[in-house]
């Protein structure tokens, strides 16, 4: 199936979408944004006003929040969506309906330091406090768990000895805004083919 309607979900500031974006209007992502939807009031959510991108809010504590979100997703009929940040967990409706057609991105080297509770700077505290000597950032497809989908792209980095949690997750999302961007190019180009859990890109 070809994507070219992508919707982006987040949770933050915003900057992965920001990179999404801005990749689309180089045209070096094959796509278009069709909508920005926040969990919360997010900052990313002004980022898609001011981009002139339709963004809905769809508040992570309504008690309908997956009935909501679903059809929020449903109006803007995206053929893929980007998780920049977003923090909830999503409807296990639309992980069955988009089946290797949701991309999340993970500031760590995945399969360490993910799962419940593993994001932000707990994730980068926990390397330190580990006594890493390499992080990395993880862009991944979405399945029902949470950051266990088949991984796309990986790109390490070194922890450095006198590293702060605010310095590596800086030097970190510098890498997520290159390879977040680089995978939905991928996944919008069709060059990503996968076998059970391997990714194979198709240049
Ligand atoms: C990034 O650190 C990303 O790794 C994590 O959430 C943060 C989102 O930052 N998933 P932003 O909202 O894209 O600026």
């Amino acid at each position: 199936m070809q994507i070219r309607r992508l919707a982006v979900l987040l949770s933050g500031a915003g900057s992965n979408f920001q990179a999404v974006l801005d990749a689309t209007l180089r045209g070096d992502i094959d796509a278009e944004i069709v909508g920005v939807i926040a969990d919360r009031p997010a900052k990313g959510l002004e980022r898609a006003q001011n981009a002139g991108i339709p963004a809905h809010l769809v508040e992570r504590g309504a008690p309908d929040f997956h009935v909501a979100l679903s059809a929020t997703l449903r109006e803007l009929a995206p053929d893929g969506i980007v998780l920049a940040g977003f923090l909830s967990i999503l409807p296990p409706d639309v992980t069955a309906a988009y089946k290797n057609r949701i991309i999340n991105i993970h500031p760590s080297l995945i399969p360490s330091f993910c799962g419940m509770g593993f994001y932000g700077a707990r994730v980068h505290q926990a390397v330190l406090d580990y006594g890493c000597k390499i992080s990395g950032v993880t862009v991944h497809f979405v399945d029902e768990g949470t950051d266990t989908g088949p991984i796309i792209l990986q790109q390490a980095m070194e922890v450095r000895s006198d590293d702060t949690v605010t310095e590596l997750a800086a030097r970190v999302l510098k890498i997520e805004h290159q390879l977040l961007p680089r995978a939905v190019a991928l996944l919008c180009a069709g060059k990503l083919r996968v076998e059970g859990r391997r990714v194979f890109i198709d240049e």
